[in-house]
């Protein structure tokens, strides 16, 4: 799935050490699909080539305001015009306070002035530079202009120093880039989601678990976190990255599942229960490892004894100024009515139901929403655009605060 297939991208470099991502970033951009012309200040071509940077995006790049190679003379329009989106990545402190001048004394500043399209930029600088008076009183300018500022992320500095100021990891910057287009369907709601499989322990080496990749829940933060949401997610253990964007909080067991559930429910408008929760948890776990042999002193063989994990879900949707709950339902048969009968028993007004078999720790999924009005099939995709079209039914049906 290519997230920014169609795109036109004006990438901009100015001038800062941090240009080496920006030769990553492209290639990122060109692996989603999108095209991408490179400009560069000057400043930047000290730091990383225009050879480099035109061997990545398979594309001439400009520098200069004159270059023959466009007609008319006319770079700044040429440029600006076919594109989805002006990036700035590095955006320079000097860049930022040309740009909140509205000055154009060079090919990338004039396009940037000269645009129809959003702007982005991607600070990058010395800690010093970016919490500077005049620095931020450009930021501030920027964002009031509509400019969208992302990061600068925190850490070990170029120069040795540590703080912010930092540019974003090329990832981090298509994360945000892929977000940016797309609809901002759940816009300053709160989205509380559970993820992965729960493991309970029966010794120090043993334990009990469901299958669960994680996968569909760490699609929906992602969804949710693109959709404008404030996203949390408390995941137990996967193989998965956090996505990028959303506080995680891991955690192994039910019930440490349940406690953190409650220590974040308040305030949120939607409940995303994906976790696959262990129903049972051994009440006699051993100190030491159970061994094999009967004669063994810590052997209890067969012995285990269970009690009930607490239904997180049913618990949430039962707290007074619950918020809007959605459920999974992961059945081998009977889909349809097994789905409904659970929705109805943990009274939620939206469940997501498939069929196990084929989609465990696939990429792909089938799945279908029921709710008060019955059955509603999605086609079978990939989890991500699952994913979006589930953040995009969920939007649909919150219900409006008066
Ligand atoms: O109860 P059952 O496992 O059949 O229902 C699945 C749904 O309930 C999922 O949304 C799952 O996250 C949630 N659940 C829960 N706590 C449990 C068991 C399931 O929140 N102990």
């Amino acid at each position: 799935m290519q997230e920014l297939h169609d795109k036109r991208i004006v990438l901009g470099l100015s001038g800062g050490i941090a240009c080496y991502k920006s030769a990553e970033l492209v290639r990122r951009l060109i692996e989603q699909g999108a095209t991408v012309d490179v400009v560069m200040t000057d400043a930047a071509t000290h730091f990383i080539t225009a050879v480099t940077m035109q061997a990545l995006s398979g594309r001439p790049v400009f520098n200069d305001a004159w270059d023959p190679r466009i007609p008319n003379n006319m770079a700044h329009i040429d440029l600006s015009r076919g594109a989805d989106v002006i990036l700035i990545a590095p955006a320079s402190a000097d860049f930022m306070a040309k740009l909140a001048q509205g000055r154009a004394d060079d090919l990338l500043s004039t396009l940037c002035l000269a645009r129809a399209c959003p702007l982005l930029v991607a600070p990058a600088m010395n800690r010093e530079m970016w919490s500077a008076a005049p620095t931020q009183r450009n930021v501030a300018q920027l964002k009031h202009d509509g400019v969208s500022v992302l990061g600068p992320g925190s850490g070990q500095q170029a120069c040795g120093e540590t703080g912010d100021g930092r540019m974003l990891e090329a990832l981090q910057i298509l994360a945000e880039l892929v977000a940016f287009f797309q609809p901002k369907l759940l816009q300053n709601k709160r989205v509380l989601i559970t993820a992965g499989p729960t493991v309970e322990p029966i010794d120090p080496v043993r334990v009990i678990t469901n299958r669960s990749s994680g996968k569909t829940g760490y699609a929906l933060a992602r969804a949710a976190f693109e959709a404008g949401a404030e996203v949390t997610l408390i995941s137990g253990p996967t193989a998965l990255p956090e996505p990028y964007g959303v506080p995680c909080i891991q955690v192994q067991t039910a019930q440490q599942m349940h406690e953190a559930v409650l220590s974040q429910i308040a305030g949120q408008d939607i409940f995303i229960s994906v976790a696959a929760v262990a129903d049972w948890r051994v009440t006699n776990v051993a100190s030491d490892k159970i061994k094999k042999d009967p004669l063994a002193a810590s052997s209890h063989t067969s012995n285990l004894e269970f009690s009930l994990n607490p239904d997180i879900l049913a618990t949430v949707a039962a707290l007074p100024n619950a918020p809007w709950c959605v459920g999974f339902a992961a059945e081998t048969e009977r889909l349809s009515e097994f789905a409904q009968a659970k929705r109805l028993r943990k009274g939620i007004p939206m469940l997501i139901g498939n069929l196990a078999q084929h989609v465990m720790d696939a990429e792909h999924t089938t799945v279908s929403i029921f709710d008060e009005q019955g059955e509603h099939p999605l086609p079978t995709s990939a989890k991500q655009d699952v994913a979006r079209m589930l953040i995009a039914a969920i939007a649909a049906r919150l219900p409006q605060k008066t």
